[in-house]
């Protein structure tokens, strides 16, 4: 069959090069792609989030499977669209959604669904919000614009002043525009963080080995917070009892309270975890596959792709075999630009990735690339996912930044410790 993936990040890349090495695939797209998909698949310059050409190129081009990759995407009701139109679309509704895209619904349904979770109140405005803080005891909180915001609407305080500017940058100076509409502020909590994906049709729930990001952008994990600067799969930081009460006492009653609530979910459930003194706890959640998990998990992936996300979609996850994963780990490490998370240039060209590709158990995946006459150059913050498998956690380290050395572009940097959390 032909398959579409919307997207153009490393994630992106990764899947198409996983859905194409299915003996069911015939000619796999992704809308708008980058220099990695050019190369694995074909691009088609459409942009991820509009929804009416991408209909019309699947309706044209017989697409038998699109899986979505981006929040934005299915935020814009994409999936909705295609089963309107009777397509097969991986990922969840506009409506289940929502669990990503207000955390004031998430946080709610959280409670409902009995879930371990960082106390919270909701405030709708900048007063009442202020008001509550000055009346309890100056504890460390986190303060949260509900919407979507790139990753920067979370602000983690130290203490109640800067609690009071977070709110006044959220809910005063609107920086994250109507995200800010309505203000979680919660309990800090302390501990590792670790994420685990599943893979549901609303029914049947499989979680997949847990994985830890790197969302510091400098080693010791210092500096701003960023996209993902690396990540690993397996984390030993979840055995498999916690996997276990992930699955039983965060992911089942969520899929759930999700069908109590109307809002049937099928897709990829992303756990974003602390690990606390006082057990596991959610701190967000993700409803597509997260970026760069997403590579680690890929490399690591022995069943078929395309199998799993149509058994997903048809709502037969239970009739097909669980997935079988590599038992060797797998290490991402981000290649960033210069400035990355701020303002960075465009248009480096990149070296050295025809001898990265020769380095064994490795796979680069691209996330901000384009090709111009031939040459890659960058295109974005987050420039490569180099992915390593390895026979242990620091063998798969290795591998990855032997890669990473042989590719170049000016102002390139990446984390130099990615997994070492695994390792300490
Ligand atoms: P979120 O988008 O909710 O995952 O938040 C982004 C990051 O903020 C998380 O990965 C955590 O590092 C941090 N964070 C969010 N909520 C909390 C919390 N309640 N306590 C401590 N850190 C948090
Ligand atoms: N790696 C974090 C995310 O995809 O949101």
């Amino acid at each position: 069959m032909n398959i579409l993936v919307v997207g153009n990040g490393g994630r992106e890349h990764a899947l198409a090069w996983k859905l194409s090495q299915s003996s069911r695939a015939d000619r796999v797209f992704v809308a708008p792609g980058n220099a990695g998909t050019a190369q694995d698949a074909e691009n088609v310059d459409i942009p991820a989030t509009d929804v009416k050409r991408l209909l019309d190129f699947a309706k044209q081009n017989e697409i038998g499977l699109t899986v979505v990759g981006p929040e934005a995407a299915l935020a814009a009701g994409l999936v909705d669209a295609f089963q309107h139109t009777g397509l097969r679309a991986f990922g969840p509704s506009k409506a289940a959604s929502e669990l990503e895209t207000s955390k004031v619904f998430c946080k709610n349904l959280l409670r409902h669904a009995d879930v371990a979770t960082a106390d919270y109140r909701v405030f709708r405005d900048a007063r009442a919000a202020t008001v509550y803080l000055k009346e309890r005891d100056d504890m460390p909180v986190v303060v949260k614009a509900d919407g979507l915001a790139a990753g920067k609407g979370v602000i983690v305080c130290d203490n109640r002043d800067q609690a009071l500017d977070a709110i006044e940058r959220i809910a005063i100076r609107k920086e994250f525009g109507e995200a800010g509409n309505q203000i979680v502020i919660e309990e800090r909590l302390h501990g590792q963080e670790a994420s685990v994906l599943a893979i549901t049709d609303g029914h049947t729930i499989i979680a997949m080995p847990a994985c830890q990001d790197h969302k510091r952008a400098h080693d010791g994990d210092t500096g701003p917070n960023t996209g993902g600067m690396g990540a690993y799969c397996p984390t030993p930081l979840v055995n498999e009892q916690m996997l276990e009460y992930v699955e039983e006492r965060i992911l089942v009653p969520t899929v759930h309270q999700l069908k109590r609530s109307r809002r049937p979910f099928r897709g990829i459930l992303y756990a974003g975890l602390m690990i606390t003194n006082q057990g596991v706890k959610v701190l967000e959640y993700n409803v597509r596959f997260g970026d760069p998990e997403c590579q680690p998990l890929l490399m690591r992936l022995k069943t078929d792709l395309v199998d799993l996300l149509e058994a997903t979609v048809d709502g037969r996850l239970d009739e097909i075999a669980p997935p079988e994963w590599d038992p060797r780990p797998a290490v991402c490490v981000v290649m960033a630009s210069e400035g990355y998370p701020g303002s960075y240039d465009r248009g480096q060209p990149v070296r050295g990735l025809d001898d990265a590709a020769k380095v064994p158990d490795v796979k680069v995946f691209h996330a901000g690339t384009k090709l111009k006459d031939g040459q890659v150059l960058t295109d974005g913050g987050r420039v490569f996912g180099v992915t390593a498998l390895g026979t242990s956690i620091s063998a798969a380290k290795l591998q990855a930044y032997t890669a990473v050395k042989c590719i170049r572009f000016s102002g390139g940097w990446c984390r130099k410790d990615i997994s070492d959390k695994a390792l300490g």
